[in-house]
C-alpha cells in the first residue's frame, strides 16, 4: 500500500516537516521526483536541518529511505547531506537506498542551467541553478547517465562523451566559466556513491508492498510547478503530481491509497511566474517576515500572498487529494483580517478555473474576507481549543474544496501539529 504526500502550491508548503511527522506510520519513505532544487526543513532534537536529496524519513531508525528512479541526483549534494545526517547518528548505509535507474546531475548540467537562465534575461525561470532542467532534458532526450552506470567500468568514457556534447552547447551559449573544481568534487562523490546501497528500485519497492509494508511517497516542489499542469514555462521539469509516483517509483496506480495534499494557510512562490494572489504591499511584507519566508535552498525571499482556492481546487483535482494538511497557520495568528481567493476575474468575467493563459492574461483575484483569530495558537494541542474564528476559516476551505483539512500545523516543531 502506498500513500502520497505532496505540495499543492508552488513548493515550500512544509512537506519535510509533515513527512517527518508521519514517518513512524510507514516502513518506507520514497522520493519520486525532483532533485536538489528541493529544500525540506526538519527539526531534529530542536536542531534545524534542510534535506535536498535524502528523503525526510532518514531520522527514523527503522524507516527505509528510497531515492526513486524519477529523481535526478547530484552526487556532490548527496555526499554532503549524507555527512550532515551522519553527524546526527544516522547510519545511511543501513537505511538509504538508491534506484539504479535514477538519473545523475553532472557538473555540466549545472553549468547549462546557469547559461540557459542568463540567456533568457528578463524571461528567466528563476531556476535554483541546480541543473534540474538540463538533467531531465538528457533523460527524455535519451542521453543521460544513471546511477546504475556508476557500476560500469566504462562510466568515465560515457561521462567524457556526454561532457563533450554539453561543452558544444555551453560554447553556443558563450559560457566559459571554469568548472574543473566541480568535476573534481563530482568524481570524489561518485566514488562515495559506489559504497551506498544501489538497488533495482521497482522490484525493491514492489516486493516490500507485497510483503505488506507501507510506503509514503514524498513529493518535492508543488503541483503548480508541475511540468504539465503548472504555470508553464515557469515550472520545474518533473511530474510533481500524484501521477508522478507511478513513473517515479515503478508502482501501479491501484496501489495508491491516500493522497495527502499540503498547503500553507496562505501562499508563497519563489522564482518567476504568475502568482494571482501575490501581495506587493505591507501585508505581503508582513507575511514574509512573520512566516520567515526565505528559500531553504537558495535563501531568496519568497513572494507572499493570500490562499488561492481556485489554484488549490485545481491541484486537488489533478492529484486526487483525499485529505489536506494546513501548515503555517500560526503565521496568521496576529492578522486582524484575512482574505481567501474564491474566483478570478479575467476580461471582466468571473472564473473558477485556472486558465491555460495564466502566464499571459491579467487576473484579478476575487476575495472573501474573514475575521482573524488574533490568538497565539502555537501551544495548542487539541482541536477543540482552537479559536472559533479559525475553525470558520478552515471550514470554509473544506467546503469550497470538498476535501477536509485533517491536520493543522501550528509551528515548525516536530510536535506542533493538531489532528482536526
Ligand atoms: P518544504 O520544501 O515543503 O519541505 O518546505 P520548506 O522546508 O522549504 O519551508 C517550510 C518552512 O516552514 C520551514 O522553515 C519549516 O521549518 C517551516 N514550517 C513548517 N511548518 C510550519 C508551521 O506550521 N508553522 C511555522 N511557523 N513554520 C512552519
Ligand atoms: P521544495 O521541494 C519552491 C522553483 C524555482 C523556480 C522553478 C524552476 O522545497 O518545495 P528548477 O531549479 O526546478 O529549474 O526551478 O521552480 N522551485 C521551487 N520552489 N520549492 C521548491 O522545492 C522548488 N524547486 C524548484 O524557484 O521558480
Ligand atoms: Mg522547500
Amino acid at each position: 500500500m502506498v500513500d502520497v504526500l505532496l505540495g499543492l502550491q508552488w513548493g515550500d508548503e512544509g512537506k519535510g516537516k509533515i513527512v517527518d511527522y508521519f514517518a513512524p506510520q510507514y516502513d518506507i519513505i520514497a522520493r519520486f521526483q525532483g532533485g536538489p532544487n528541493a529544500g525540506h526543513t526538519l527539526y531534529v532534537n530542536g536542531e534545524k536541518i534542510v534535506l535536498h536529496q535524502i528523503p525526510s524519513g532518514i531520522f527514523h531508525e527503522n524507516t527505509i529511505n528510497l531515492i526513486g528512479n524519477g529523481v535526478v541526483l547530484d552526487a556532490v549534494t548527496l555526499k554532503k547531506e549524507y555527512d550532515k545526517v551522519s553527524a546526527f547518528g544516522v547510519d545511511g548505509r543501513k537505511n538509504l537506498f538508491i534506484a539504479e535507474r535514477t538519473h545523475l546531475i553532472l557538473p555540466t548540467h549545472r553549468a547549462l542551467d546557469k547559461a540557459s537562465e542568463i540567456s533568457k534575461g528578463n524571461d528567466k525561470i528563476g531556476s535554483t541553478l541546480k541543473g534540474i532542467g538540463p538533467a531531465y532534458m538528457d533523460k527524455t532526450g535519451r542521453n543521460g547517465l544513471r546511477v546504475g552506470d556508476l557500476l560500469d567500468k566504462n562510466f568515465t568514457t560515457q561521462y567524457i562523451k556526454l561532457r563533450l556534447k554539453h561543452q558544444r552547447m555551453l560554447d553556443s551559449f558563450g559560457f566559459n566559466e571554469d568548472i574543473s573544481a566541480w568535476e573534481e568534487e563530482f568524481f570524489e562523490a561518485i566514488e562515495f556513491m559506489r559504497t551506498l546501497k544501489i538497488v533495482n528500485g521497482e522490484y525493491f519497492v514492489n516486493e516490500k508492498i507485497r510483503e505488506g509494508k507501507k510506503v509514503l511517497a514524498e513529493g518535492a516542489q508543488g503541483s503548480m510547478l508541475d511540468v504539465d499542469f503548472g504555470t508553464f514555462p515557469f515550472v520545474t521539469s518533473s511530474s510533481t503530481i500524484s501521477a508522478g509516483v507511478c513513473t517515479g517509483l515503478g508502482i501501479a496506480p491501484q496501489k495508491i491509497k491516500e493522497v495527502i495534499g499540503v498547503t500553507k494557510a496562505y501562499c508563497t512562490r519563489v522564482g518567476s511566474g504568475p502568482f494571482p494572489t501575490e501581495l506587493h504591499d505591507e501585508t505581503g511584507e508582513r507575511l514574509r517576515k512573520t512566516g520567515n519566508e526565505f528559500g531553504a535552498t537558495t535563501g531568496r525571499p519568497r513572494r507572499c500572498g493570500w490562499i488561492d482556492l481556485v489554484a488549490l481546487d485545481f491541484a486537488c483535482m489533478v492529484n486526487g487529494v483525499t485529505q489536506l494538511v494546513m501548515t503555517k497557520s500560526d503565521v496568521l495568528d496576529a492578522f486582524e483580517n484575512l482574505s481567501v481567493c474564491t474566483s478570478y476575474k479575467i476580461d471582466g468575467k468571473e472564473a473558477k478555473q485556472v486558465p491555460y493563459q495564466i502566464c499571459k492574461v491579467p487576473i484579478e483575484p476575487q476575495y472573501q474576507s474573514f475575521e482573524g483569530w488574533m490568538t497565539d495558537i502555537t501551544k495548542i494541542t487539541d482541536h477543540k481549543d482552537l479559536p472559533a474564528t479559525m475553525k470558520q476559516y478552515i471550514e470554509f476551505i473544506n467546503n469550497y474544496l470538498g476535501v477536509k483539512v485533517s491536520y493543522i500545523s501550528n509551528g515548525p516543531g516536530r510536535d506542533q501539529i493538531i489532528k482536526a
